[in-house]
């Protein structure tokens, strides 16, 4: 099966992710032998910290990566990770972010050092975002619960149309335990849309492991889930579609334990 990844740090020297152009060739290296096709390059933008001649900065450095990709045959395409805080608003305001290439889609993330906990400023964070007419895909869920996933509050964020990415790093328990459960509880439940790779690095832990994710997961669920998670719905996606929801079958031992 082919892949589309839709976050990385694939654009280097720009943030914490891939330092340099070197690094930046292995690491598309992998991501082909990996069977990706397409990426999105999402640097990290911090509202308060960017000038917009920094945002176009980080579209021309994209382009490069553009150029680089060419001789793996893998497309680039541009976008973001937009850390929601205080200031975010006024960035979205003064155009100090990049969408998912000409979509209405913007990857955002919380603070993962952070419990999010009764707090619902994310909340208020992201509907400023909604009714900017842009729809937030929610980096890394999975990272946020230190406690175990909050399925009340993720059915929440689908219902307001937001869309659930995974990282495939923590899938793999690169993030420890408790991320790693939250992670495969966010497919058990039928609450992920999207597995990506949140490459940092060309070698390691954080490179573009996804056929490594996907023959794993190969394991446990079935074909069309995953070519949902990370194929259609990152098509979907470049498209400007509405994702698609997955059907993650339950076993009867389950269901009967879920009764209880
Ligand atoms: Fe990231």
């Amino acid at each position: 099966m082919q892949f589309i990844d839709i976050h990385g740090h694939y654009a280097w020297d720009v943030d914490d992710g891939i330092p340099s152009k070197e690094d930046a060739i292995k690491a598309l290296e992998i991501a082909k032998e990996n069977n990706i096709t397409t990426i999105v390059a999402t640097p990290h933008v911090i509202p308060g910290s960017h000038t917009l001649d920094e945002i176009h900065e980080l579209k021309e450095r994209i382009q490069e990566l553009k150029q680089l990709a060419q001789k793996q045959n893998i497309k680039v395409f541009e976008g973001c990770e937009l850390f929601l805080n205080h200031d975010c608003i006024d960035s979205i305001q003064e155009g100090l972010f990049i969408p998912i290439e000409n979509t209405h889609y913007l990857l955002v993330e919380f603070d993962v050092r952070k419990e999010l906990g009764s707090s619902h400023e994310v909340e208020d964070f992201l509907y400023e975002i909604e009714v900017k007419g842009l729809t937030p895909i929610i980096a890394h869920v999975e990272r946020y619960f230190k406690d175990g996933i909050d399925i009340d509050r993720i059915q929440e964020f689908i219902d307001s149309g937001y869309v659930i990415q995974v990282n495939a790093s923590s899938l793999l328990g690169i993030h420890g335990k408790t991320v790693k459960k939250n992670a495969y509880d966010l497919i058990d439940e039928g609450l992920a849309h999207v597995i990506a790779s949140d490459t940092h690095r060309c070698e390691g832990h954080r490179i573009p492991r996804l056929q490594e994710t996907f023959d794993l997961l190969s394991k446990k669920y079935d074909y069309q889930v995953l070519k949902t998670l990370m194929y259609d719905n990152p098509e979907h996606i470049l498209h400007d579609e509405n994702v698609e929801d997955i059907e993650v079958k339950t076993s009867f031992f389950k269901k009967l334990l879920k009764r209880r």
